[in-house]
């Protein structure tokens, strides 16, 4: 008996032993934890005191200012106090300013930041257009930053950058970004006639994209692909010949600024007919992006593509990225802005 009661009071005795010890260490990884966090959130001052970028001026601000493992962080948040930036700015230009935008800062007068925190596209060499196009329009500060990036502040084709990843799957083509003279360097002909050509990747899933509608009972066929900058530039004479140039830019793209000329661009038409039949254009709008392409010029968009709706003409982007064009319900040159770029 006596002998149970020792083997019972050395397990009571272990027991709570190791449960304190258990939670000893489990406060000491607390502790741990909270000094973790209040490292992170520690003023710059005990960082740069030793330093040479120290400035005794501005110790009070030191005080204020998070420190950051940034590389060059005590240069930057020197130049920004001598910008008159507040330690609260400087504080919210490294939570919220994408890299670029904080080194362009850095060379400009202080700018006022606080309305754009919140937009992740924004770039700040543009801030004085993004307000005059809100006001001229009425848009939200969001909306005016978007279309600004895209270029819509400005006339079609005017303004006009040439294109730097023109050998991107993704690549962006429009009023505003010049192909030039590129050509692909992986066309493939489409099975259906030699002539018609796409890219690798665009070719291969076209051909999936017409079987699959074929056991939906939608037969469609290619009537133009790939275009070369010379070819196009004949089409869009003849266009301006035949309508006049304002109507022709509603409806071609000039020279160097057609999606076809990237190759990754095909038109459709009903098999039989010179024309895509309602039905099947309805199939190609809920089934594109199931083989990798978007509808790009739709009727509600013809404002910022510049184009009037072309149910027909389908841009490869991958399975990925067509699918979510296609859930966000945008075009793509505002998707590249805000997901690409
Ligand atoms: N029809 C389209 C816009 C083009 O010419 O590329
Ligand atoms: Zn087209």
């Amino acid at each position: 008996m006596k002998r149970k009661e020792i083997l019972l009071s050395s397990i009571f005795i272990i027991l709570i032993a190791s449960s304190s010890t258990y939670f000893l260490s489990l406060e000491n990884k607390n502790s741990k934890k909270e000094l973790d966090v209040m490292k992170k959130e520690e003023s710059v001052l005990s960082y740069i005191e030793n330093q040479e970028e120290y400035n005794p001026e501005y110790q009070i601000f030191y005080e204020q200012i998070r420190y950051r493992e940034e590389e060059n962080f005590f240069n930057e948040i020197n130049t920004l106090l001598d910008l008159n930036y507040t330690p609260e700015d400087i504080n919210n230009i490294y939570d919220y300013l994408r890299p670029e935008n904080r080194e362009k800062i850095l060379s400009m007068e202080k700018v006022e930041l606080k309305n754009y925190y919140s937009i992740s596209n924004f770039e700040v060499e543009k801030i004085a257009r993004y307000e005059e196009y809100q006001q001229k329009n009425n848009y939200t500060l969001t909306e005016a930053v978007l279309k600004v990036n895209i270029g819509l502040d400005h006339d079609f084709y005017t303004e006009i950058e040439p294109i730097k990843n023109k050998e991107e799957y993704t690549v962006l083509v429009n009023k505003y970004r010049s192909l030039e003279d590129y050509v692909p360097t992986d066309l493939k002909s489409l099975s259906y006639d030699t002539k018609y050509m796409l890219r690798e990747q665009a070719a291969d899933a076209f051909e999936k994209l017409v079987s699959a509608a074929k056991l939906d009972n939608i037969f469609i066929r290619p009537y133009s692909a790939y275009r070369s900058y010379e070819y196009q530039e004949s089409l869009y004479e003849h266009y301006v010949n035949q309508d006049g140039k304002e109507l022709a830019d509603t409806y071609s793209a000039r020279p160097g600024h057609s999606e076809h000329q990237t190759g990754l661009a095909v038109d459709v038409w009903s098999e039989g007919a010179t024309e895509i039949k309602e039905s099947d254009a309805k199939w190609l709008q809920d089934n594109s992006y199931k083989y990798g392409f978007i509808i790009r010029y739709t009727k509600e968009n013809e404002s910022i593509t510049g184009y009037i709706e072309e149910p027909w003409h389908l841009r490869y982007l991958g399975i990925e990225i067509a699918t979510d064009v296609y859930n966000k319900g945008i075009t793509y040159d505002e998707y590249y802005d805000l997901c690409i770029k």
